[in-house]
């Protein structure tokens, strides 16, 4: 981190945010601690824990629906798109992001996501699963292009290292870049930092709507112009079928004078928990599935088909410039609650067993929103869909397992 904040500096900067008991343990603190706890504070964004004070309720506006490019139209233009997508990755324009900072809770196991292996016979690393189908676009487009990897503070090392240890798993390691995103402080339901230990605040990733302006922070979007990338396509870590990079979709985007795209499938039934994309005061946007209303879930499009019928599965594609347009404009705080370790008022570490505080962040749905318009393209979900969020039951890896064993896929 390194830094040059002194403890003068970093009162002043507490203080404007409510913050000052942070430097409760100061004064007892070695010469190490104090310099990392500045370091921190320098560090740290403190104006999110604002946001509980005066919670702005994520208020929505006139949503209506968004007619989705539907498997039918797409098969009619496949070779068209595919052909326009393969010559923009030939010429190097389109990258891909792979948001791989989560904590992959719900999965429950200690590694990042990516290090999970879902192979049955053979190791097949869900990160492996990735690149193996990022190669075939790679063979069928004789270029490689480049793979930014988002991480956060708490699996950097590792992420990287397994890369390594794999050897990129047959990827070009001069086309691949990782980047870490930033932390924020986690509090209680009052907005006041919780202390992990005496000389450390309790943080937690910022989500991962803060892609790209973590990209511009580790100097890759210079790297994005130097090489004259326009395209970026942002993934999960996941969905083990997902293609990336796929020339079609980055073709019907180019060909329909969209500045973003979205892959979308066709929702199961209307409560399936997965957002919508449709339009709200007339610009794109996404729904979630809790704020799905009942007449929602009724509406009928022009040939009789849910008119919300369609789900997003975090595969987009921005186009770089329209990215740069919308960094500065910011994206609104979800706040969730959680489980946070601390320090108690004596200083004895506390391990709470229901949620005590919030975490903060952004995620890059919203993102949506903000760009001029954006292509809902839908693909088959049974070949593309089969993400991996718990350990068992619903979107876990045994869901996963069979949907790959169905599309061929050797475990
Ligand atoms: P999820 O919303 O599934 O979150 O992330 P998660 O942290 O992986 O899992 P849970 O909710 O704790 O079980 C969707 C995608 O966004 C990335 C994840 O790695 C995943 O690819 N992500 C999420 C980040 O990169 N950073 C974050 O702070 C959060």
């Amino acid at each position: 981190m390194g830094t040059e904040m002194n403890y003068g500096e970093a009162y002043k900067k507490l203080d404007r945010h409510g913050q000052l008991h942070v430097l409760k343990y100061y004064d007892e603190l070695t010469e190490e601690e104090k310099t990392k706890l500045l370091a921190q504070i320098e560090e740290l964004d403190f104006s999110v824990l604002e946001y509980c004070k005066n919670n702005p309720a994520n208020r929505k506006g006139i949503i209506s629906p968004l007619a989705a490019m539907q498997l039918e139209d797409i098969e009619k233009k496949r070779a068209q798109y595919t052909e326009i997508g393969l010559e923009e990755i030939k010429r190097g324009r389109v990258a891909a992001v792979l948001l791989a900072g989560g904590m992959g809770t719900r999965l429950g196991s200690d590694g990042p996501k990516g290090m999970y292996d879902i192979g049955i016979t053979r190791p097949v690393y869900i990160f492996q699963r990735l690149v193996e189908n990022m190669l075939e676009v790679v063979r069928r487009a004789g270029a490689w292009f480049h793979l930014f990897i988002m991480t956060s503070d708490r699996n950097h090392k590792v992420t990287e290292e397994f890369f390594e240890q794999h050897e990129y798993f047959g990827y070009r390691k001069d086309y691949v870049r990782f980047f870490v995103q930033d932390m924020v402080p986690a509090s209680d339901f009052e907005g006041k930092a919780y202390l992990e230990e005496r000389w450390k605040i309790s943080t937690s990733p910022n989500g991962n709507g803060g892609w790209f302006t973590s990209m511009n922070k580790w100097g890759l979007l210079e790297l994005v112009r130097e090489n004259g990338i326009q395209w970026l396509n942002v993934f999960a870590v996941d969905n083990v079928l997902q293609r990336i990079v796929d020339p079609a979709f980055v073709g019907a985007t180019i060909a329909n004078q969209c500045v973003a795209g979205a892959k979308v499938v066709r929702k199961t039934n209307p409560d399936e928990k997965v957002g919508v994309l449709c339009l709200e005061d007339g610009r794109p946007s996404i729904v979630e599935y809790y704020e799905l209303t009942d007449e929602m879930k009724k509406a009928k499009d022009e040939n009789g088909d849910p008119a919300y019928g369609f789900g997003v599965i975090l595969n987009y594609l921005f186009h770089e410039k329209e990215l740069e347009r919308i960094t500065d404009g910011q994206l609104p705080l979800h706040v969730v609650e959680k489980k946070i370790p601390h320090i108690d008022e004596g200083g004895d570490p506390v391990e709470p067993e229901v949620p005590n505080g919030y975490k903060y962040e952004t995620l890059v749905l919203d993102m949506i929103h903000q760009v001029r318009n954006c292509l809902p393209y839908e693909v088959e979900r049974e070949r593309e869909f089969a993400p991996i969020k718990n350990a068992v039951g619903e979107d876990s890896v045994e869901t996963a397992q069979k949907l790959c064993r169905a599309n061929g896929i050797e475990l």
